[in-house]
Order: C-alpha cells, then structure tokens, then sequence
C-alpha cells in the first residue's frame, strides 16, 4: 500500500498535502519537510484500516458516572518550584517534554531530578543521546548525584532502549533528547520531523503501556534543519519551556500545556556552581542590585500564577535628531509599550515625539500583565523629565486609552507583597480602592494612595 505523504513545517509542526516554500501559520521560509505518519499501530488511528479485527467492545461508549475515578500517582520532583509548575509532581505513565534553548541548563535540572527521584526508592533511568557515559559520571559528580536508584545509558536507538527499559523497569525515565533519538522503523535522520514523531510516539506508549514517567527534552532550534519540539507539543500530556539568557543565572520553568493541572505557574531556578536551585523569595531576586535614585526607575508588583513578585521596570529615554525616534522594550510587550509611551504624550503631556525609549524589565524576566502598565508610566516620565521615583513606592495598575488607571486583580496579595519586602507606599487604581481588606497582621503597613489617571499616578510616584 502506498503511504500517504504530507508536509511538515520543522519550526511549528503545520502540516500541508503539499510542499510550500513559505509556511503558512509561522511564516518561516524553506522549513517544510516531508513526512509519512506513523502507520504501525502506534499512531492514534492505528489498527482503524482493518475495522473488523477491532475487538467488539472498542464500539461502546461509557458515561462518565461509570468511569472510576482514581486520583493520578505523581513523583514529587523533590525541587519545589518544579513541583509547584507540575501541580504536584510528574503523573506516573505520562509524557513530558523539557523544550529549551541548547546550554540553558536542562540536563543539568533534569538529572538533579533523578538524585531528588532516586533517593525517594524510585528507580530512575537517564538515556542520553548527546554525551558518553564519562561525561555523565562528570556532570553527575559536580552536582553531588551519589544515588544507585539512577542508571545511565548512552545509547541512541529506541528499540535498544526499550528493552533496557523491560529489564530495569524504571519509575523515571529521562530522555536527553529528543533531537539524537532513532526509531530505525522510520529512515530519516535523527532530529527530522519524521523521526521526532516516530520517536514521541514510541515514547508515548511506553509511558502509557508500562505507566513510567517519561521526561523528555527537546533543544529549541533556531534553523529550520532540525525540528524544534514544537512538532511534537501536541502529542505530550504536558509541555514546560526553560527560559533565561545563558549569560545571567537565572532561570524560569513555564508549563505551556499540562493534561494534569493548570498551566499558570512558573518555577525560578538560580544556576550555580553546583546547579540549579529554586529561589524561594523571586521578588528579592528581582529586585537586587536596583538603584535608588536614579530618574527612570520604578516598582511594580506582577502576579504570576498564584505568586506576587515585584518587579522594576527601567526607561530610558534620550532626545534623538532622527525624524523616527526608536522605541525598545525588553521583558515586556513592544506593542504595549508603544501605546503607553503615546498615552503618556497624550494625556500627560510628555513630548516624546523626538526621543528615542528604551524599557526594560530588570532581572531578565519576561512579564505579561496589564498591571505592570502603571510602572512604565512611571519609569518612562521619570526618566523624561530627569527626576526619580520615590525609591519605596509601588505601583501597579492597567492604564486604559483615555489614560485612566484600570482595576486589576489580587491587590490584596500585591500590597501584601510590598509590605513583606519594606516598602513604604502603594499606588493603585482608584476603583480598588473600596475593595481592599485592611487584614492588619502587618508590623509595617503602606500607604494606599489610589491613582485615578495617569496624572494622579505620576503626582504620586515621582518625586
Ligand atoms: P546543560 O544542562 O548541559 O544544558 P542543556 O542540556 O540545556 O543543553 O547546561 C549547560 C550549562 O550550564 C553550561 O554552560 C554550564 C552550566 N552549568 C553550571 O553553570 N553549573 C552546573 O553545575 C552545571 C552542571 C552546568
Ligand atoms: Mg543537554
């Protein structure tokens, strides 16, 4: 039977029938490559060409009263702000996928977890494609992995490691990655979108048949020569992204897609000598090292997940003799950034017409939330008119078109926030003004100033 053949694009996983220089959902050129799905039983339809060999029971449905509920075994990673992305731990028989930047830190993170798995009895096998077993025993060394729970392989080819995998019949297995596996049914090279469907779905019912947690990781690619993992997103039950510039310490763990719970926390590790480590208090990580006062500097506090953390916003605005100023934002949404710097002009009456802006979010996080609107308000006019914000002042507010100050939510944990790290004031939108409890089991509380446009909030934060 001939197999039928489709186009994949390497960077984003768009199928096509055809072959397409451009492609049509990410844009990228020259990324389509072909494929033949999976016809040997492993693919989801697999087995729906013979209908009648199926077994008579496959034709029925269940309501969901019948369906006993029994509540997912999970691995507790033993790193809590990894524990906390995976809402609890990694669900035993499910597939999970480590995408990153390659040197970002994901072997080092993830064979951390194997000590962390392998001294709670579990055992625990690393498959690594990508260095020799030499290599392992050194990295393994400098991050103090001593359990005899863990055994490494070295080894490339699937069908090689599953019958490893019957023989130890591991609680964990970890793949290292996902781009030098082989499954030699399918024979394109290693890293090619065939191969890296061939594999996750091999990997799928491994985790699924023998319920062992699969971890597996994925290098983001750059080029479209070798797939990235977003090819294989839609297969995985859960989907976290390690983020972070290599040249800083600090790392972020965000969950895109999670079959087992929410997908709303993030986990922040520091790189060290000896690893990475979770950092317990992010608002005080992002805050070190902040000056106090120097103009374009200012405090806001965002939400992520369930967690507050303050963050500083910075701006730096100069005049500029070229008739199209430039406009940066590093850490936060170019596009929202503009529209504030021309609400700021509007409303407040800051000629930035012939200045060139630069926003920054200090500490090198990534944040998305209309809260933090008021803190580039406030950093860019102090930064305009040269004058600094009042070094323990906190705002936090969505600014609207018209340059009014918008509720947002959680003001209680935000101000709870500012008070636990010493802050002094909080300026927040006025319509919260009514809604916020006075619970007075702070030693030090702020002043609540509320903030009803642009101009009160500028009155009030700018010195
Ligand atoms: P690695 O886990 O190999 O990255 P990935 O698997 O994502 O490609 O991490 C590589 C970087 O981490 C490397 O540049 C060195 C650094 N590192 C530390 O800073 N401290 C450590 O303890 C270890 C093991 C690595
Ligand atoms: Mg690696």
């Amino acid at each position: 039977m001939l197999k039928k053949k489709v186009y994949v694009c390497c960077d984003c996983g768009q199928e096509s029938a055809a072959w397409l220089g451009r492609c049509p959902s990410c844009g990228k050129y020259g990324t389509m490559e072909e494929f033949y799905p999976a016809t040997n039983g492993i693919a989801p339809n697999g087995g729906l060409a013979t209908p009648i060999s199926v077994a008579a029971n496959r034709f029925s449905a269940s309501t969901l009263k019948n369906i006993s509920q029994t509540s997912e075994k999970r691995i507790t990673t033993g790193l809590s702000e990894l524990d906390n992305v995976l809402s609890g731990g990694i669900v035993e028989g499910s597939l999970t996928l480590l995408g990153g930047d390659p040197g970002i830190g994901k072997s080092t993170l993830l064979l951390q977890i194997c000590q962390n798995v392998g001294s709670l009895n579990h055992n625990v096998l690393y498959v690594s494609g990508e260095e020799s077993l030499r290599q392992l025993k050194l990295r393994a060394d400098r991050l103090n992995v001593t359990t005899d729970n863990l055994q490494i392989a070295a080894e490339t080819d699937l069908n090689v490691i599953y019958q490893i995998i019957a023989a130890i019949k591991p609680h964990l297995l970890i793949i290292d990655s996902i781009q030098t596996m082989t499954d030699s049914q399918s024979n394109s090279v290693a890293g090619s979108v065939s191969q890296i469907r061939a594999c996750t779905h091999m990997l799928m019912k491994i985790a699924k048949t023998q319920n062992i947690a699969v971890l597996v990781i994925g290098h983001v690619t750059k080029e479209g020569t070798i797939a990235g993992p977003r090819v294989m997103e839609h297969m995985v039950d859960t989907v976290l992204y390690f983020e972070g510039e290599r040249r800083e310490n600090y790392r972020v763990i965000r969950a895109v897609k999670n079959r087992f719970g929410g997908t709303n926390e993030i986990g922040l590790f520091e790189m060290g000598e000896r690893g990475l480590s979770p950092v317990d208090n992010p608002s005080l990580y992002m805050l070190s090292g902040r000056p106090t006062d120097t103009p374009g500097s200012a405090i806001t506090c965002a939400i992520e997940g369930s967690r507050p953390i303050l963050a500083e916003v910075q701006a730096l605005l100069i005049y500029t003799t070229f008739g199209t100023p430039r406009r940066s934002a590093t850490g936060f949404d170019y596009n929202r950034a503009v529209m504030l710097l021309a609400v700021l002009e509007k409303h407040a009456g800051l000629q930035l017409s012939n200045c060139d802006c630069y926003i920054n979010l200090a500490g090198g996080i990534r944040l998305a939330e209309p809260a933090l609107d008021a803190a580039v308000i406030v950093a860019a006019a102090s930064g305009f008119r040269n004058k600094p914000t009042d070094p323990f002042t906190v705002a936090f507010g969505e600014v609207g078109l018209a340059g009014e100050i918008r509720a947002v939510s959680n003001i209680d944990k935000r101000i709870a926030e500012a008070e636990k790290m010493g802050f002094k004031t909080c300026v927040i939108p006025k319509d919260c003004l009514r809604t916020i409890k006075k619970t007075g089991n702070t030693k030090n509380p702020c002043r609540i100033l509320g903030a009803a446009n642009v101009n009160e909030l500028l009155a009030a934060a700018i010195l």
